[in-house]
């Protein structure tokens, strides 16, 4: 994940990440402790601590950026995921240099939310945090797996949490693949560490001042970082039509989850302009679910692949996947340059690119995805 500046951001606007950063920056410098964790967690037990340090074991999970992650079983049989802090996060900018911090803050948020009766479905909870110790101990997640085939229960309970995430004032950046788990009867959370802090009734999203990039939102984020990933799987192995189903069952879904937030916020109090965002984006849904559905996919599949695929550039974190985008954006540039043109999707401050110029600035996006694979392929 990237830090979520944007070059048509006025440089004199005081970002939420800018406000975020300073307040982080603040707390580390205090040197005020923070952990937390559930009732009779007070400490790492030992043998946590043992396993913590092993650090030459087996079991580590080490495709994670930000920390290695363990599954230790304790003597009563319970089994615990480890999280220990990699002393440098190989996202290579601010954002992933706080990502452990961050995830720190974000779960004792959620962590209280849950101790006061509102705890989100969907959110592992956090027996253990230590920000100094640098570990997160969490209830392993029994069964769980990497989503391959998304069905209605998934996708619902990935916009039943994410749409309470985001009531509670958390917005979540970063839907990888890596960071959801199923273990077929519900879908989880368990890595926040690019979920931010927001006013809903406000902001749309943590981006610039909350305001000014709302092409940044939950349906956006799921499909950018996952879902249209899902979907190249199932153009390339299953055909067209089936990966347009899927987006279809996707967006009838996404539709109804945002007509249930909409009401939610308005009755909550938010403003105009946030709940004008949401009408707008559920009208184009829901003309393209009566009408013409291919061209919502080519147009949201072309924002997905770039936003991702720009992502992955900024942090360096590219993957197989991150070249597989890329080639999509290419071949979509070639078959479909003027309809995307004319459906919006190339406008850039300084107007849309040529089809020469596209391609080219595509092919240079692809070198460099290759040149800079992460060894790890987490996402
Ligand atoms: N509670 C859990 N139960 C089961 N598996 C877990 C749990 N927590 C983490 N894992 C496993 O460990 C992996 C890494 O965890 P996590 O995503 O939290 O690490 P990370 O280093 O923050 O990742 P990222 O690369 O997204 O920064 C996950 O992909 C998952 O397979
Ligand atoms: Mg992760």
């Amino acid at each position: 994940m990237a830090a979520h500046r944007f070059e048509d951001d006025d440089p004199a606007m005081t970002t939420l990440d800018d406000l975020r950063h300073a307040a982080q920056s603040a707390l580390l410098a205090a040197g005020t402790p923070l952990q937390f964790g559930t009732a009779g967690w007070t400490a790492l037990p030992g043998d946590l601590a043992a396993a913590a340090a092993d650090a030459d074991h087996p079991d580590w999970i080490d495709g994670g950026l930000t920390a290695r992650v363990r599954r230790v079983v304790r003597g009563d049989g319970s089994a615990v995921a480890l999280k220990v802090a990699r002393s440098e996060c190989l996202v290579r900018n601010r954002d992933g240099q706080r990502s452990f911090l961050n995830e720190l803050l974000r779960r004792r948020e959620l962590h209280e939310l849950a101790e006061r009766g509102q705890g989100i479905a969907g959110v592992t909870p956090t027996l253990h945090a230590s920000l100094h110790e640098g570990v997160l101990v969490s209830p392993w997640i029994e069964g769980g797996e990497r989503v391959a085939a998304w069905s209605e229960r998934s996708i619902a309970q990935l916009f039943d949490t994410g749409a309470a995430l985001l009531l509670a004032g958390l917005f979540e950046w970063d839907f990888s693949p890596g960071n959801l788990l199923d273990d077929g009867r519900q879908l989880w959370l368990f890595d926040f560490g690019y979920m931010y802090p927001f006013d809903p009734l406000r902001h749309l999203n943590t981006a610039g001042d909350g305001t000014s990039a709302p092409q940044f939102h939950l349906a956006e984020r799921f499909e950018t970082r996952c879902f249209f990933g899902h979907l190249l799987e199932q153009e390339s192995q299953r055909g067209d039509a089936v990966a347009l189903a899927a987006f279809r069952l996707e967006k009838e879904v996404a539709l109804a989850c945002y007509l249930r937030l909409r009401t939610a916020l308005a009755q909550r109090g938010a403003g105009a302009a946030v709940l004008a965002q949401y009408d707008s984006v559920t009208s184009q849904w829901r003309d393209a679910l009566r009408g013409d559905l291919a061209a919502l996919y080519l147009r949201e599949g072309w924002r997905s692949h770039d936003a991702d695929l720009d992502d992955d550039l900024r942090g360096q974190t590219c993957t197989p996947m991150t070249l597989r985008r890329a080639q999509w954006l290419i071949d979509q540039a070639h078959r479909n340059y003027d309809t995307l043109r004319a459906g919006g999707a190339l406008e850039r401050p300084g107007g849309a690119p040529t089809r020469e110029a596209l391609l080219a600035r595509l092919e240079h996006d692809h070198e460099r995805a290759a040149r800079w694979q992460v060894a790890a392929h987490p996402g």
